[in-house]
């Protein structure tokens, strides 16, 4: 009840991201003060200033000089951190790049957290730290065997996090999230990545005549229809669960890490075929080689997450998923 009348303040780095965004939405609209870092190298000054209409520091979580500004100037209760390199490729062919910024960069922003006393943080990991799975749907305590880069500098922090825990009392939830997908159901945010790797923005952009053709990144894995399956997870649910998870740090809770999915799959060529249904387009398809890295099937079991949480996806469709990312690249493109 304190709460309802003194909110703490939200530090969410990488708020000018697109989970990031979409997560200071849901801080804002539970009544919390929010502070954004983000360096906008892929991040939207537009959408912070048009949209989420919070405080933009812009700047680095390599920067300790810059975050002791922040905790000094701001009474900061707890970090929200998206702030992250989170190409797969780009991991494999330039790590160092991945462990500068994700992992000492994270570690930078942990000693400042230390430092000013600022005790929570959500953290945002992936499913790539389970690497090629042994099981589907995938429990938390899976082995965690990353095949890339990326994923294991998630990992790395994930560790860091545990012996964070154990040394100063800094107390995290971890979320791995599967494929993030979806637009704001209201059409203020959705997806604007520079490149666009994406398998569902591809393939609307393809709808909308921005590309020419979606290729389909092999056809011959042993799946139901030869293509690679996917757990997509609306970007309003993810950001739902990243206020619950703050609430739960700040009630209290202890580090829990937690997977974020609909624990339902669907394979590239069901994506394809919901996004013509949707979008009313022709979407013509090149089938193309395999993808270094991609795992055959990826599903997660979020079970814990409704259980411990009391998370509820209100998104879980794959039509209203596509169908509020339709609308927003319309409107992003128009
Ligand atoms: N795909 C295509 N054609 C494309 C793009 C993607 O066929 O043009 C396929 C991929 O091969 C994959 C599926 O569509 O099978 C989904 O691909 P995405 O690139 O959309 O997503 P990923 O599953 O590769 O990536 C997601 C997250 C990453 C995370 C990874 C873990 O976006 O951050 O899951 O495997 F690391």
């Amino acid at each position: 009840m304190a709460r309802l009348m003194d909110m703490p303040t939200v530090l969410v780095t990488g708020g000018a991201g697109y989970i990031g965004a979409h997560t200071v939405l849901a801080l804002k609209g539970a009544g919390y003060p929010v502070v954004i870092l983000d360096n906008l190298v892929y991040g939207h000054r537009d959408l912070v200033e048009q949209v989420l209409d919070v405080d933009l520091i812009e700047g680095d979580i390599c920067d300790r000089t810059l975050l002791n500004q922040i905790f000094t100037q701001y009474d900061i209760q707890a970090v929200i951190h998206f702030a992250a390199y989170a190409y797969v490729g780009e991991s494999v062919e330039n790590p160092a790049k991945y462990y500068r910024n994700n992992v000492a960069g994270t570690l930078t922003l942990l000693e400042a957290m230390v430092a000013a006393g600022v005790q929570c943080m959500v953290f945002s990991s992936t499913c790539a730290t389970y690497g090629n799975p042994h099981q589907i749907p995938i429990p938390e305590d899976h082995p965690q065997e990353p095949i890339n880069p990326y994923g294991m500098s998630k990992l790395m922090v994930e560790q860091i996090l545990t012996d964070f825990d154990h040394a100063y009392g800094l107390r995290s939830v971890r979320f791995r999230y599967f494929n993030a997908a979806g637009a704001d159901p209201e059409g203020r945010l959705g997806e604007d990545h520079d490149p666009e790797t994406h398998l569902i923005p591809l393939v609307l952009l393809t709808a909308l005549g921005k590309r020419e053709h979606i290729s389909i990144f092999g056809t011959d894995y042993k799946t139901p229809d030869g293509t690679c399956v996917r757990d997509y997870i609306h970007v309003t649910d993810l950001a739902q669960a990243h206020v619950l998870g703050l609430e739960y740090l700040l009630d209290g809770g202890q580090p829990e890490v937690f997977n974020l999915g609909n624990g339902d799959g669907f394979s590239v060529r069901e994506v394809i075929a919901a996004a013509k249904t949707v979008t009313e387009q022709p979407i013509p398809v090149v089938e193309g080689y395999r993808r270094a890295g991609d795992p055959p099937i990826l599903i997660g079991s979020a079970t814990k997450a409704r259980k411990v949480l009391g998370w509820e996806p209100q998104y879980a469709e794959l039509e209203v998923i596509l169908a509020h990312a339709w609308r927003w690249h319309q409107q992003r493109h128009a």
